[in-house]
């Protein structure tokens, strides 16, 4: 003992040290030069499950299985040849132990030496990390999800202005084409291509977490009601369509189209489980994830939750998979079945929303997977539906369209000249603002969100009202890039417009923007 440890007197007796192991954390355990186990502390009991009566006097190799049995057998010859402290194992890479059941673990291992009466004996200090290693997985697991996420959302951005420009041109040629046949199927054709990219593109921001949220107080319960009908009709007769409803669910918001399409995604690869038929069961309830389940669950925060349970009575997930089965283009289906990106989608989705989604198989028997989404603050449940067809909206008002991309504002300015309304033009928010004090007659401000020269879409609508007051404003983004959502993005009141959009929905916000 060290000079600052007499505390407890000039001598410790043997008793306190003992009753000073015993208390110990970690498992503690005294062997001799030839592996002889000496001294067995109660959390080595603990960790290992053997008594203390039965290990002792026998080799420390029960304890430690193969591969790590035999190399650890040269350990101590070595160190005592060599006197290196990494040959017994000191720091030793992945190192597992064996309990008395037979069963395995991923433990730290530290070892050090002391010498009494001329013999030397060694003493291992054993961590059970079984817990540790769980969340450095799953930490693992979700940083390589948002890897994958951000490289493909950088990509579907620059896809997303594309499209804008081809789906416009080509929504302005079909209106000169008149009456020419040849030339409207031309186009049709180009547009339901472009469109189809469109929804690709969808795809791949929703997976990137970055796709623009039309986020709304949603009652589950009545979301998922909705959707029954056209479960089962989907799902085929073989499958049947149990709910399970909590009653008083709270609110949650997030994007309810965004939702339904999750459930279709877990409820098709449901019915993909039952080939020959089964059982899908969707469940609701109000669930709190508390701090302990938080920290088993890297990525979770804790709080309220609604949780959705999607379960069905299929194949299940074999456990080699399953940590797969949320990366992008995972799939076990074959070509032109599945294209791996349903989970993947999904999974984007729930985390975008502040929530988290947990997955339980049991080979044949079948899969659950759980949906957390945030309580809201806002408890009145009362999901409002979009308004039908309607014909065009348009106007005469003057809008300055801000828009960096040339292309881009070239079509949109096109579309907007061809609703009727004046317009005007700028490609960055410093010479939005020039113009802006030119103008006193501008109406709207239609601006992209995300621009260079250091100003946001956002800025610089804070900006032009000091000038303008009464100036009405529509933001347009290709994503949200989380500056749309929670930090510091658009409120509520604020009206976005998803690129890529085709006439008809910018006819219907530039009119929602200024009424
Ligand atoms: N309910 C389930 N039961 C059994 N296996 C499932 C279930 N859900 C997903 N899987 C497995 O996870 C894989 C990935 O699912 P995911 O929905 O991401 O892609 P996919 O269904 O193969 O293709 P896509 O959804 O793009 O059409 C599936 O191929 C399947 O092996
Ligand atoms: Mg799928």
């Amino acid at each position: 003992m060290g000079e600052g440890n007499n505390f407890l007197g000039d001598k410790i007796s043997e008793a306190t040290a003992l009753r000073i192991i015993e208390t110990i954390d970690d498992a503690v355990i005294t062997i001799d030069r030839g592996g002889i186990i000496k001294l067995f502390n109660e959390s080595a009991r603990h960790i290992f499950g053997y008594d203390a009566s039965e290990v002792i006097g026998r080799s420390v190799n029960i304890l430690i299985p193969e591969p790590y049995r035999s190399a650890h057998d040269g350990y101590i010859e070595r160190y005592m040849a060599s006197r290196e402290p990494h040959v017994i194992g000191i720091g030793a890479r992945d190192l597992e132990g064996v309990r008395k059941d037979g069963s395995r673990f991923p433990m730290d291992l530290a070892v050090s030496e002391f010498t009494m009466a001329g013999e030397s004996l060694f003493v291992g200090v054993v961590r059970d990390i079984t817990r540790r290693k769980h969340t450095e997985a799953q930490l693992l697991q979700a940083q390589k999800l948002e890897a994958v996420g951000q490289l493909t959302g950088g990509l579907a951005h620059d896809f997303n202005n594309l499209l804008t420009v081809v789906i416009g041109n080509l929504q302005l040629m079909g209106r000169r084409a008149g009456n020419d046949a040849w030339m409207k199927q031309r186009i049709d054709a180009a547009q339901h291509a472009a469109r189809r990219g469109a929804e690709l593109t969808r795809q791949l921001l929703a997976l990137s977490r970055s796709q623009p949220l039309s986020e709304q107080v949603v009652d589950v319960n009545q979301l998922v009601g909705d959707m029954h009908s056209l479960l089962e009709r989907t799902l085929g007769e073989t499958i049947e369509v149990g709910i399970q409803f909590a009653p008083s669910l709270h609110a949650t918001k997030i994007d309810p189209a965004l939702l339904e399409n999750a459930v279709l995604n877990l409820a098709l690869n449901a019915r993909d489980a039952m080939p020959d038929g089964g059982r899908l069961t969707i469940e609701t309830g109000n669930a709190v994830l508390d701090e302990a389940y938080a920290a088993r669950n890297a990525d979770v925060a804790p709080g309220r939750y609604v949780m959705l349970a999607i379960s069905d009575t299929g194949t299940g997930i074999p456990a080699e998979i399953i940590g797969r089965i949320f990366e992008p283009f995972f799939t076990t289906k074959e070509v032109g079945k599945g294209s791996g990106l349903g989970l993947s989608m999904t999974y984007g989705f729930v985390k975008q929303s502040g929530g988290h989604m947990q997955v339980y198989s049991e080979p044949d028997f079948g899969t659950t997977f759980r949906l957390y989404f945030p309580v809201s603050a806002e408890m009145t449940a009362e999901a409002r539906h979009a308004v039908t067809e309607q014909p065009r909206p348009h106007g005469d008002e003057t809008i300055l369209v801000v828009e960096d991309d040339a292309e881009v504002r070239e079509v949109t300015v096109a579309m907007i000249e061809a609703l009727g309304y004046q317009v005007l033009t700028a490609g960055d928010g410093p010479a939005a603002l020039a113009v802006i004090r030119e103008h006193p007659e501008i109406d709207l401000l239609f601006t992209d969100f995300v621009m260079p020269k250091g100003m946001t879409g956002k800025q610089l609508a804070a900006e032009a009202k000091t000038h303008l007051p009464s100036m009405r404003v529509l933001y347009t983004s290709g994503y949200t890039r989380n500056s749309m959502t929670r930090k510091g993005g658009l409120e509520d009141h604020e009206i976005l417009l998803s690129k890529p959009y085709d006439d008809d929905t910018l006819a219907t916000k530039l009119r929602e923007a200024l009424e």
